[in-house]
């Protein structure tokens, strides 16, 4: 079976890739690791730049990758978009839900950036949800925004009240892996 290691240290995103990758006939490992978070406006930027950081200090089994995801509040500018841990760490999802208060327009983008390597080039995936800010937080599954996150797809319930599966249906994550997924699948590199 194919292979490919997937630096992260979160499980719930391991086990939404595990579940992609399935559907390929793809395996992916967890390859728990500490990684280079800079500071940046592009989510690809970030992505980029924790990869050639692995690459080059970590001695990595490749093929690998990575993935950054951000909520971008439409009301908001786009807030927290590629600062979504660090305010997520801050003010979680009752501080989001304070700074929508009384705005009307609940209109939000889960975006995923994959970037992979396979030790010589780096290829660049992207997913993303569209869906709406909820009015409080609902649901136990997940992670993370997933609670006051409502797919436009979907039917009214949050990311946290999916199943996996049914997230993944939706997903920013889910859709920048299916990519990844299938430009693995069509080519001779695993
Ligand atoms: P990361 O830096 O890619 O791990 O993601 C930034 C932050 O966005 C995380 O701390 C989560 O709070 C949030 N986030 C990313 N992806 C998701 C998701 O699929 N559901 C809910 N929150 C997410």
């Amino acid at each position: 079976m194919k292979h490919v290691l997937f630096a992260t240290s979160n499980r719930h995103k391991l086990q939404e890739a595990e579940i992609v990758f399935s559907e390929y006939g793809l395996n992916v490992e967890q390859w728990d690791v500490k990684r280079l978070e800079v500071q940046s406006e592009s989510l690809e930027e970030i992505a980029r730049i924790s990869l050639a950081w692995l690459m080059r200090e970590a001695n990595p089994r490749c093929p690998f990758f990575v993935e950054d995801a951000g909520l971008f509040i439409e009301a908001l500018n786009g807030f927290p978009g590629p600062y979504s841990s660090y305010v997520f760490s801050k003010i979680g999802n009752e501080g989001v839900l304070k700074l929508m208060d009384g705005v009307d327009n609940r209109r939000a983008v889960f975006v995923s950036v994959v970037a992979f390597t396979d030790g010589k080039e780096m290829l660049v995936f992207k997913g993303q949800a569209s869906g709406f800010i909820s009015h409080a937080v609902k649901g136990e599954r997940g992670f993370g925004f997933d609670p006051i996150f409502i797919p436009e797809e979907g039917d009214g319930r949050s990311f946290a009240e999916l199943d996996v599966r049914e997230k993944n249906k939706l997903s920013h994550r889910a859709r920048a892996l299916r990519k990844l997924a299938e430009w693995l699948t069509s080519s001779k590199i695993i």
